[in-house]
């Protein structure tokens, strides 16, 4: 029943697009890609790894050979701290966008596992005052073991992990960071394909309820923006309520604040929506993954 209605859902959504996107949603995840840790002095993992360097960062090394599992676990090195973070090649462009330099105060408001923030730490290699929060106490003593596993305590010291609903951040901190990046829950019908159970449970008002919780996170994170500051919003989701329609949301919500911004690496690597800009994996290759990159205007 669920399964039934879920095809049906998405392919009203995608037309013939849809049995090429549910083909390569369901085969083999192939787009891995190692983010190297700059905190790791020791390099002795680097002779057992074939890989090329990402044009956009040579800290993003792709694989020689692309397969599901292209590169060793990175603890295999039994190093200090870990040489690589494993993550989508999509979520790691996604990282690249965002501006980050050493005095600016950077917020996580939905941060575990913590990949995207990581690989954001990584491209500056330098102390950062940052608010990592992650309201799910199982999922916050992950990124807090993540961080402790790649990052060095000279740069934890001046990071605060909370675990807040990131609702509260606009009222509670407005106007206060220079960069937000605002990763949030959403429908992923990768893992509702792969997990038969939630497949038969599937609802098309899963993804409205959803688009609801996020729009209140996209409010409460442009809030807690200053002004002439950069917000990135993301999900995993297919759906344009979860992802265009809250960029279009938001700019109706606050006229004359919202500026989408294009970026280089968007126009390479994603297709456009009519706001922002996705990467599926039948025609890029990587992802799913939705991003929007919005500056708050003066
Ligand atoms: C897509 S994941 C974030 C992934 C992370 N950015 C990364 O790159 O590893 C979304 C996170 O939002 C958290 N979350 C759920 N409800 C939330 C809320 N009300 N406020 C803040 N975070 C929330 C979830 O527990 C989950 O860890």
């Amino acid at each position: 029943m669920g399964k039934e209605t879920f095809h049906q859902f998405y392919q009203s959504l995608f037309g013939d697009r849809w049995a090429q996107l549910h083909e390569a949603l369901v085969s083999p995840i192939k787009n891995t890609v190692a983010v190297v840790n700059p905190f790791n002095m020791d390099e002795s993992w680097r002779s057992h790894i074939q890989a090329t360097t990402s044009p956009e960062w040579s800290g993003i090394l792709l694989p020689q050979l692309v397969s599901e599992t292209p590169f060793p676990a990175p603890s295999t090195f039994g190093l200090k701290l870990s040489p690589y973070y494993l993550l989508d090649y999509a979520s790691a462009l996604a990282a690249l966008l965002l501006e980050i330099r050493p005095k600016t105060l950077y917020a996580d408001f939905c941060a575990a596992p913590g990949g995207k923030s990581l690989v954001s730490l990584f491209k500056l290699q330098q102390p950062l005052k940052a608010l990592l929060n992650e309201p799910s106490p199982d999922r916050l003593r992950r990124l807090k073991n993540n961080f402790a596993q790649y990052l060095p305590e000279n740069i934890l010291a001046d990071f605060s992990m909370t675990s807040f609903d990131g609702r509260r951040f606009g009222l509670h901190r407005a106007e206060n960071f220079d960069v937000i990046l605002l990763d949030v829950p959403c429908s992923s019908e990768r893992h509702v394909l792969l997990d038969q159970k939630e497949l038969e449970h599937w609802k098309p008002k899963r993804s409205k309820q959803l688009s609801e919780l996020q729009f209140s996170l996209l409010c409460s994170a442009f809030a807690a923006l200053k002004k002439g500051g950069q917000l990135l919003y993301s999900t995993c989701a297919l759906t344009p309520l979860e992802n265009e329609r809250q960029i279009e949301r938001l700019i109706k919500k606050r006229p004359g604040q919202v500026e989408v911004l294009s970026h280089p690496i968007l126009e390479t690597y994603f297709e456009a929506r009519s706001q922002g800009f996705i990467a599926l994996p039948d025609r890029q290759g990587m992802g799913p993954l939705y991003c929007c990159l919005i500056k708050k205007m003066a």
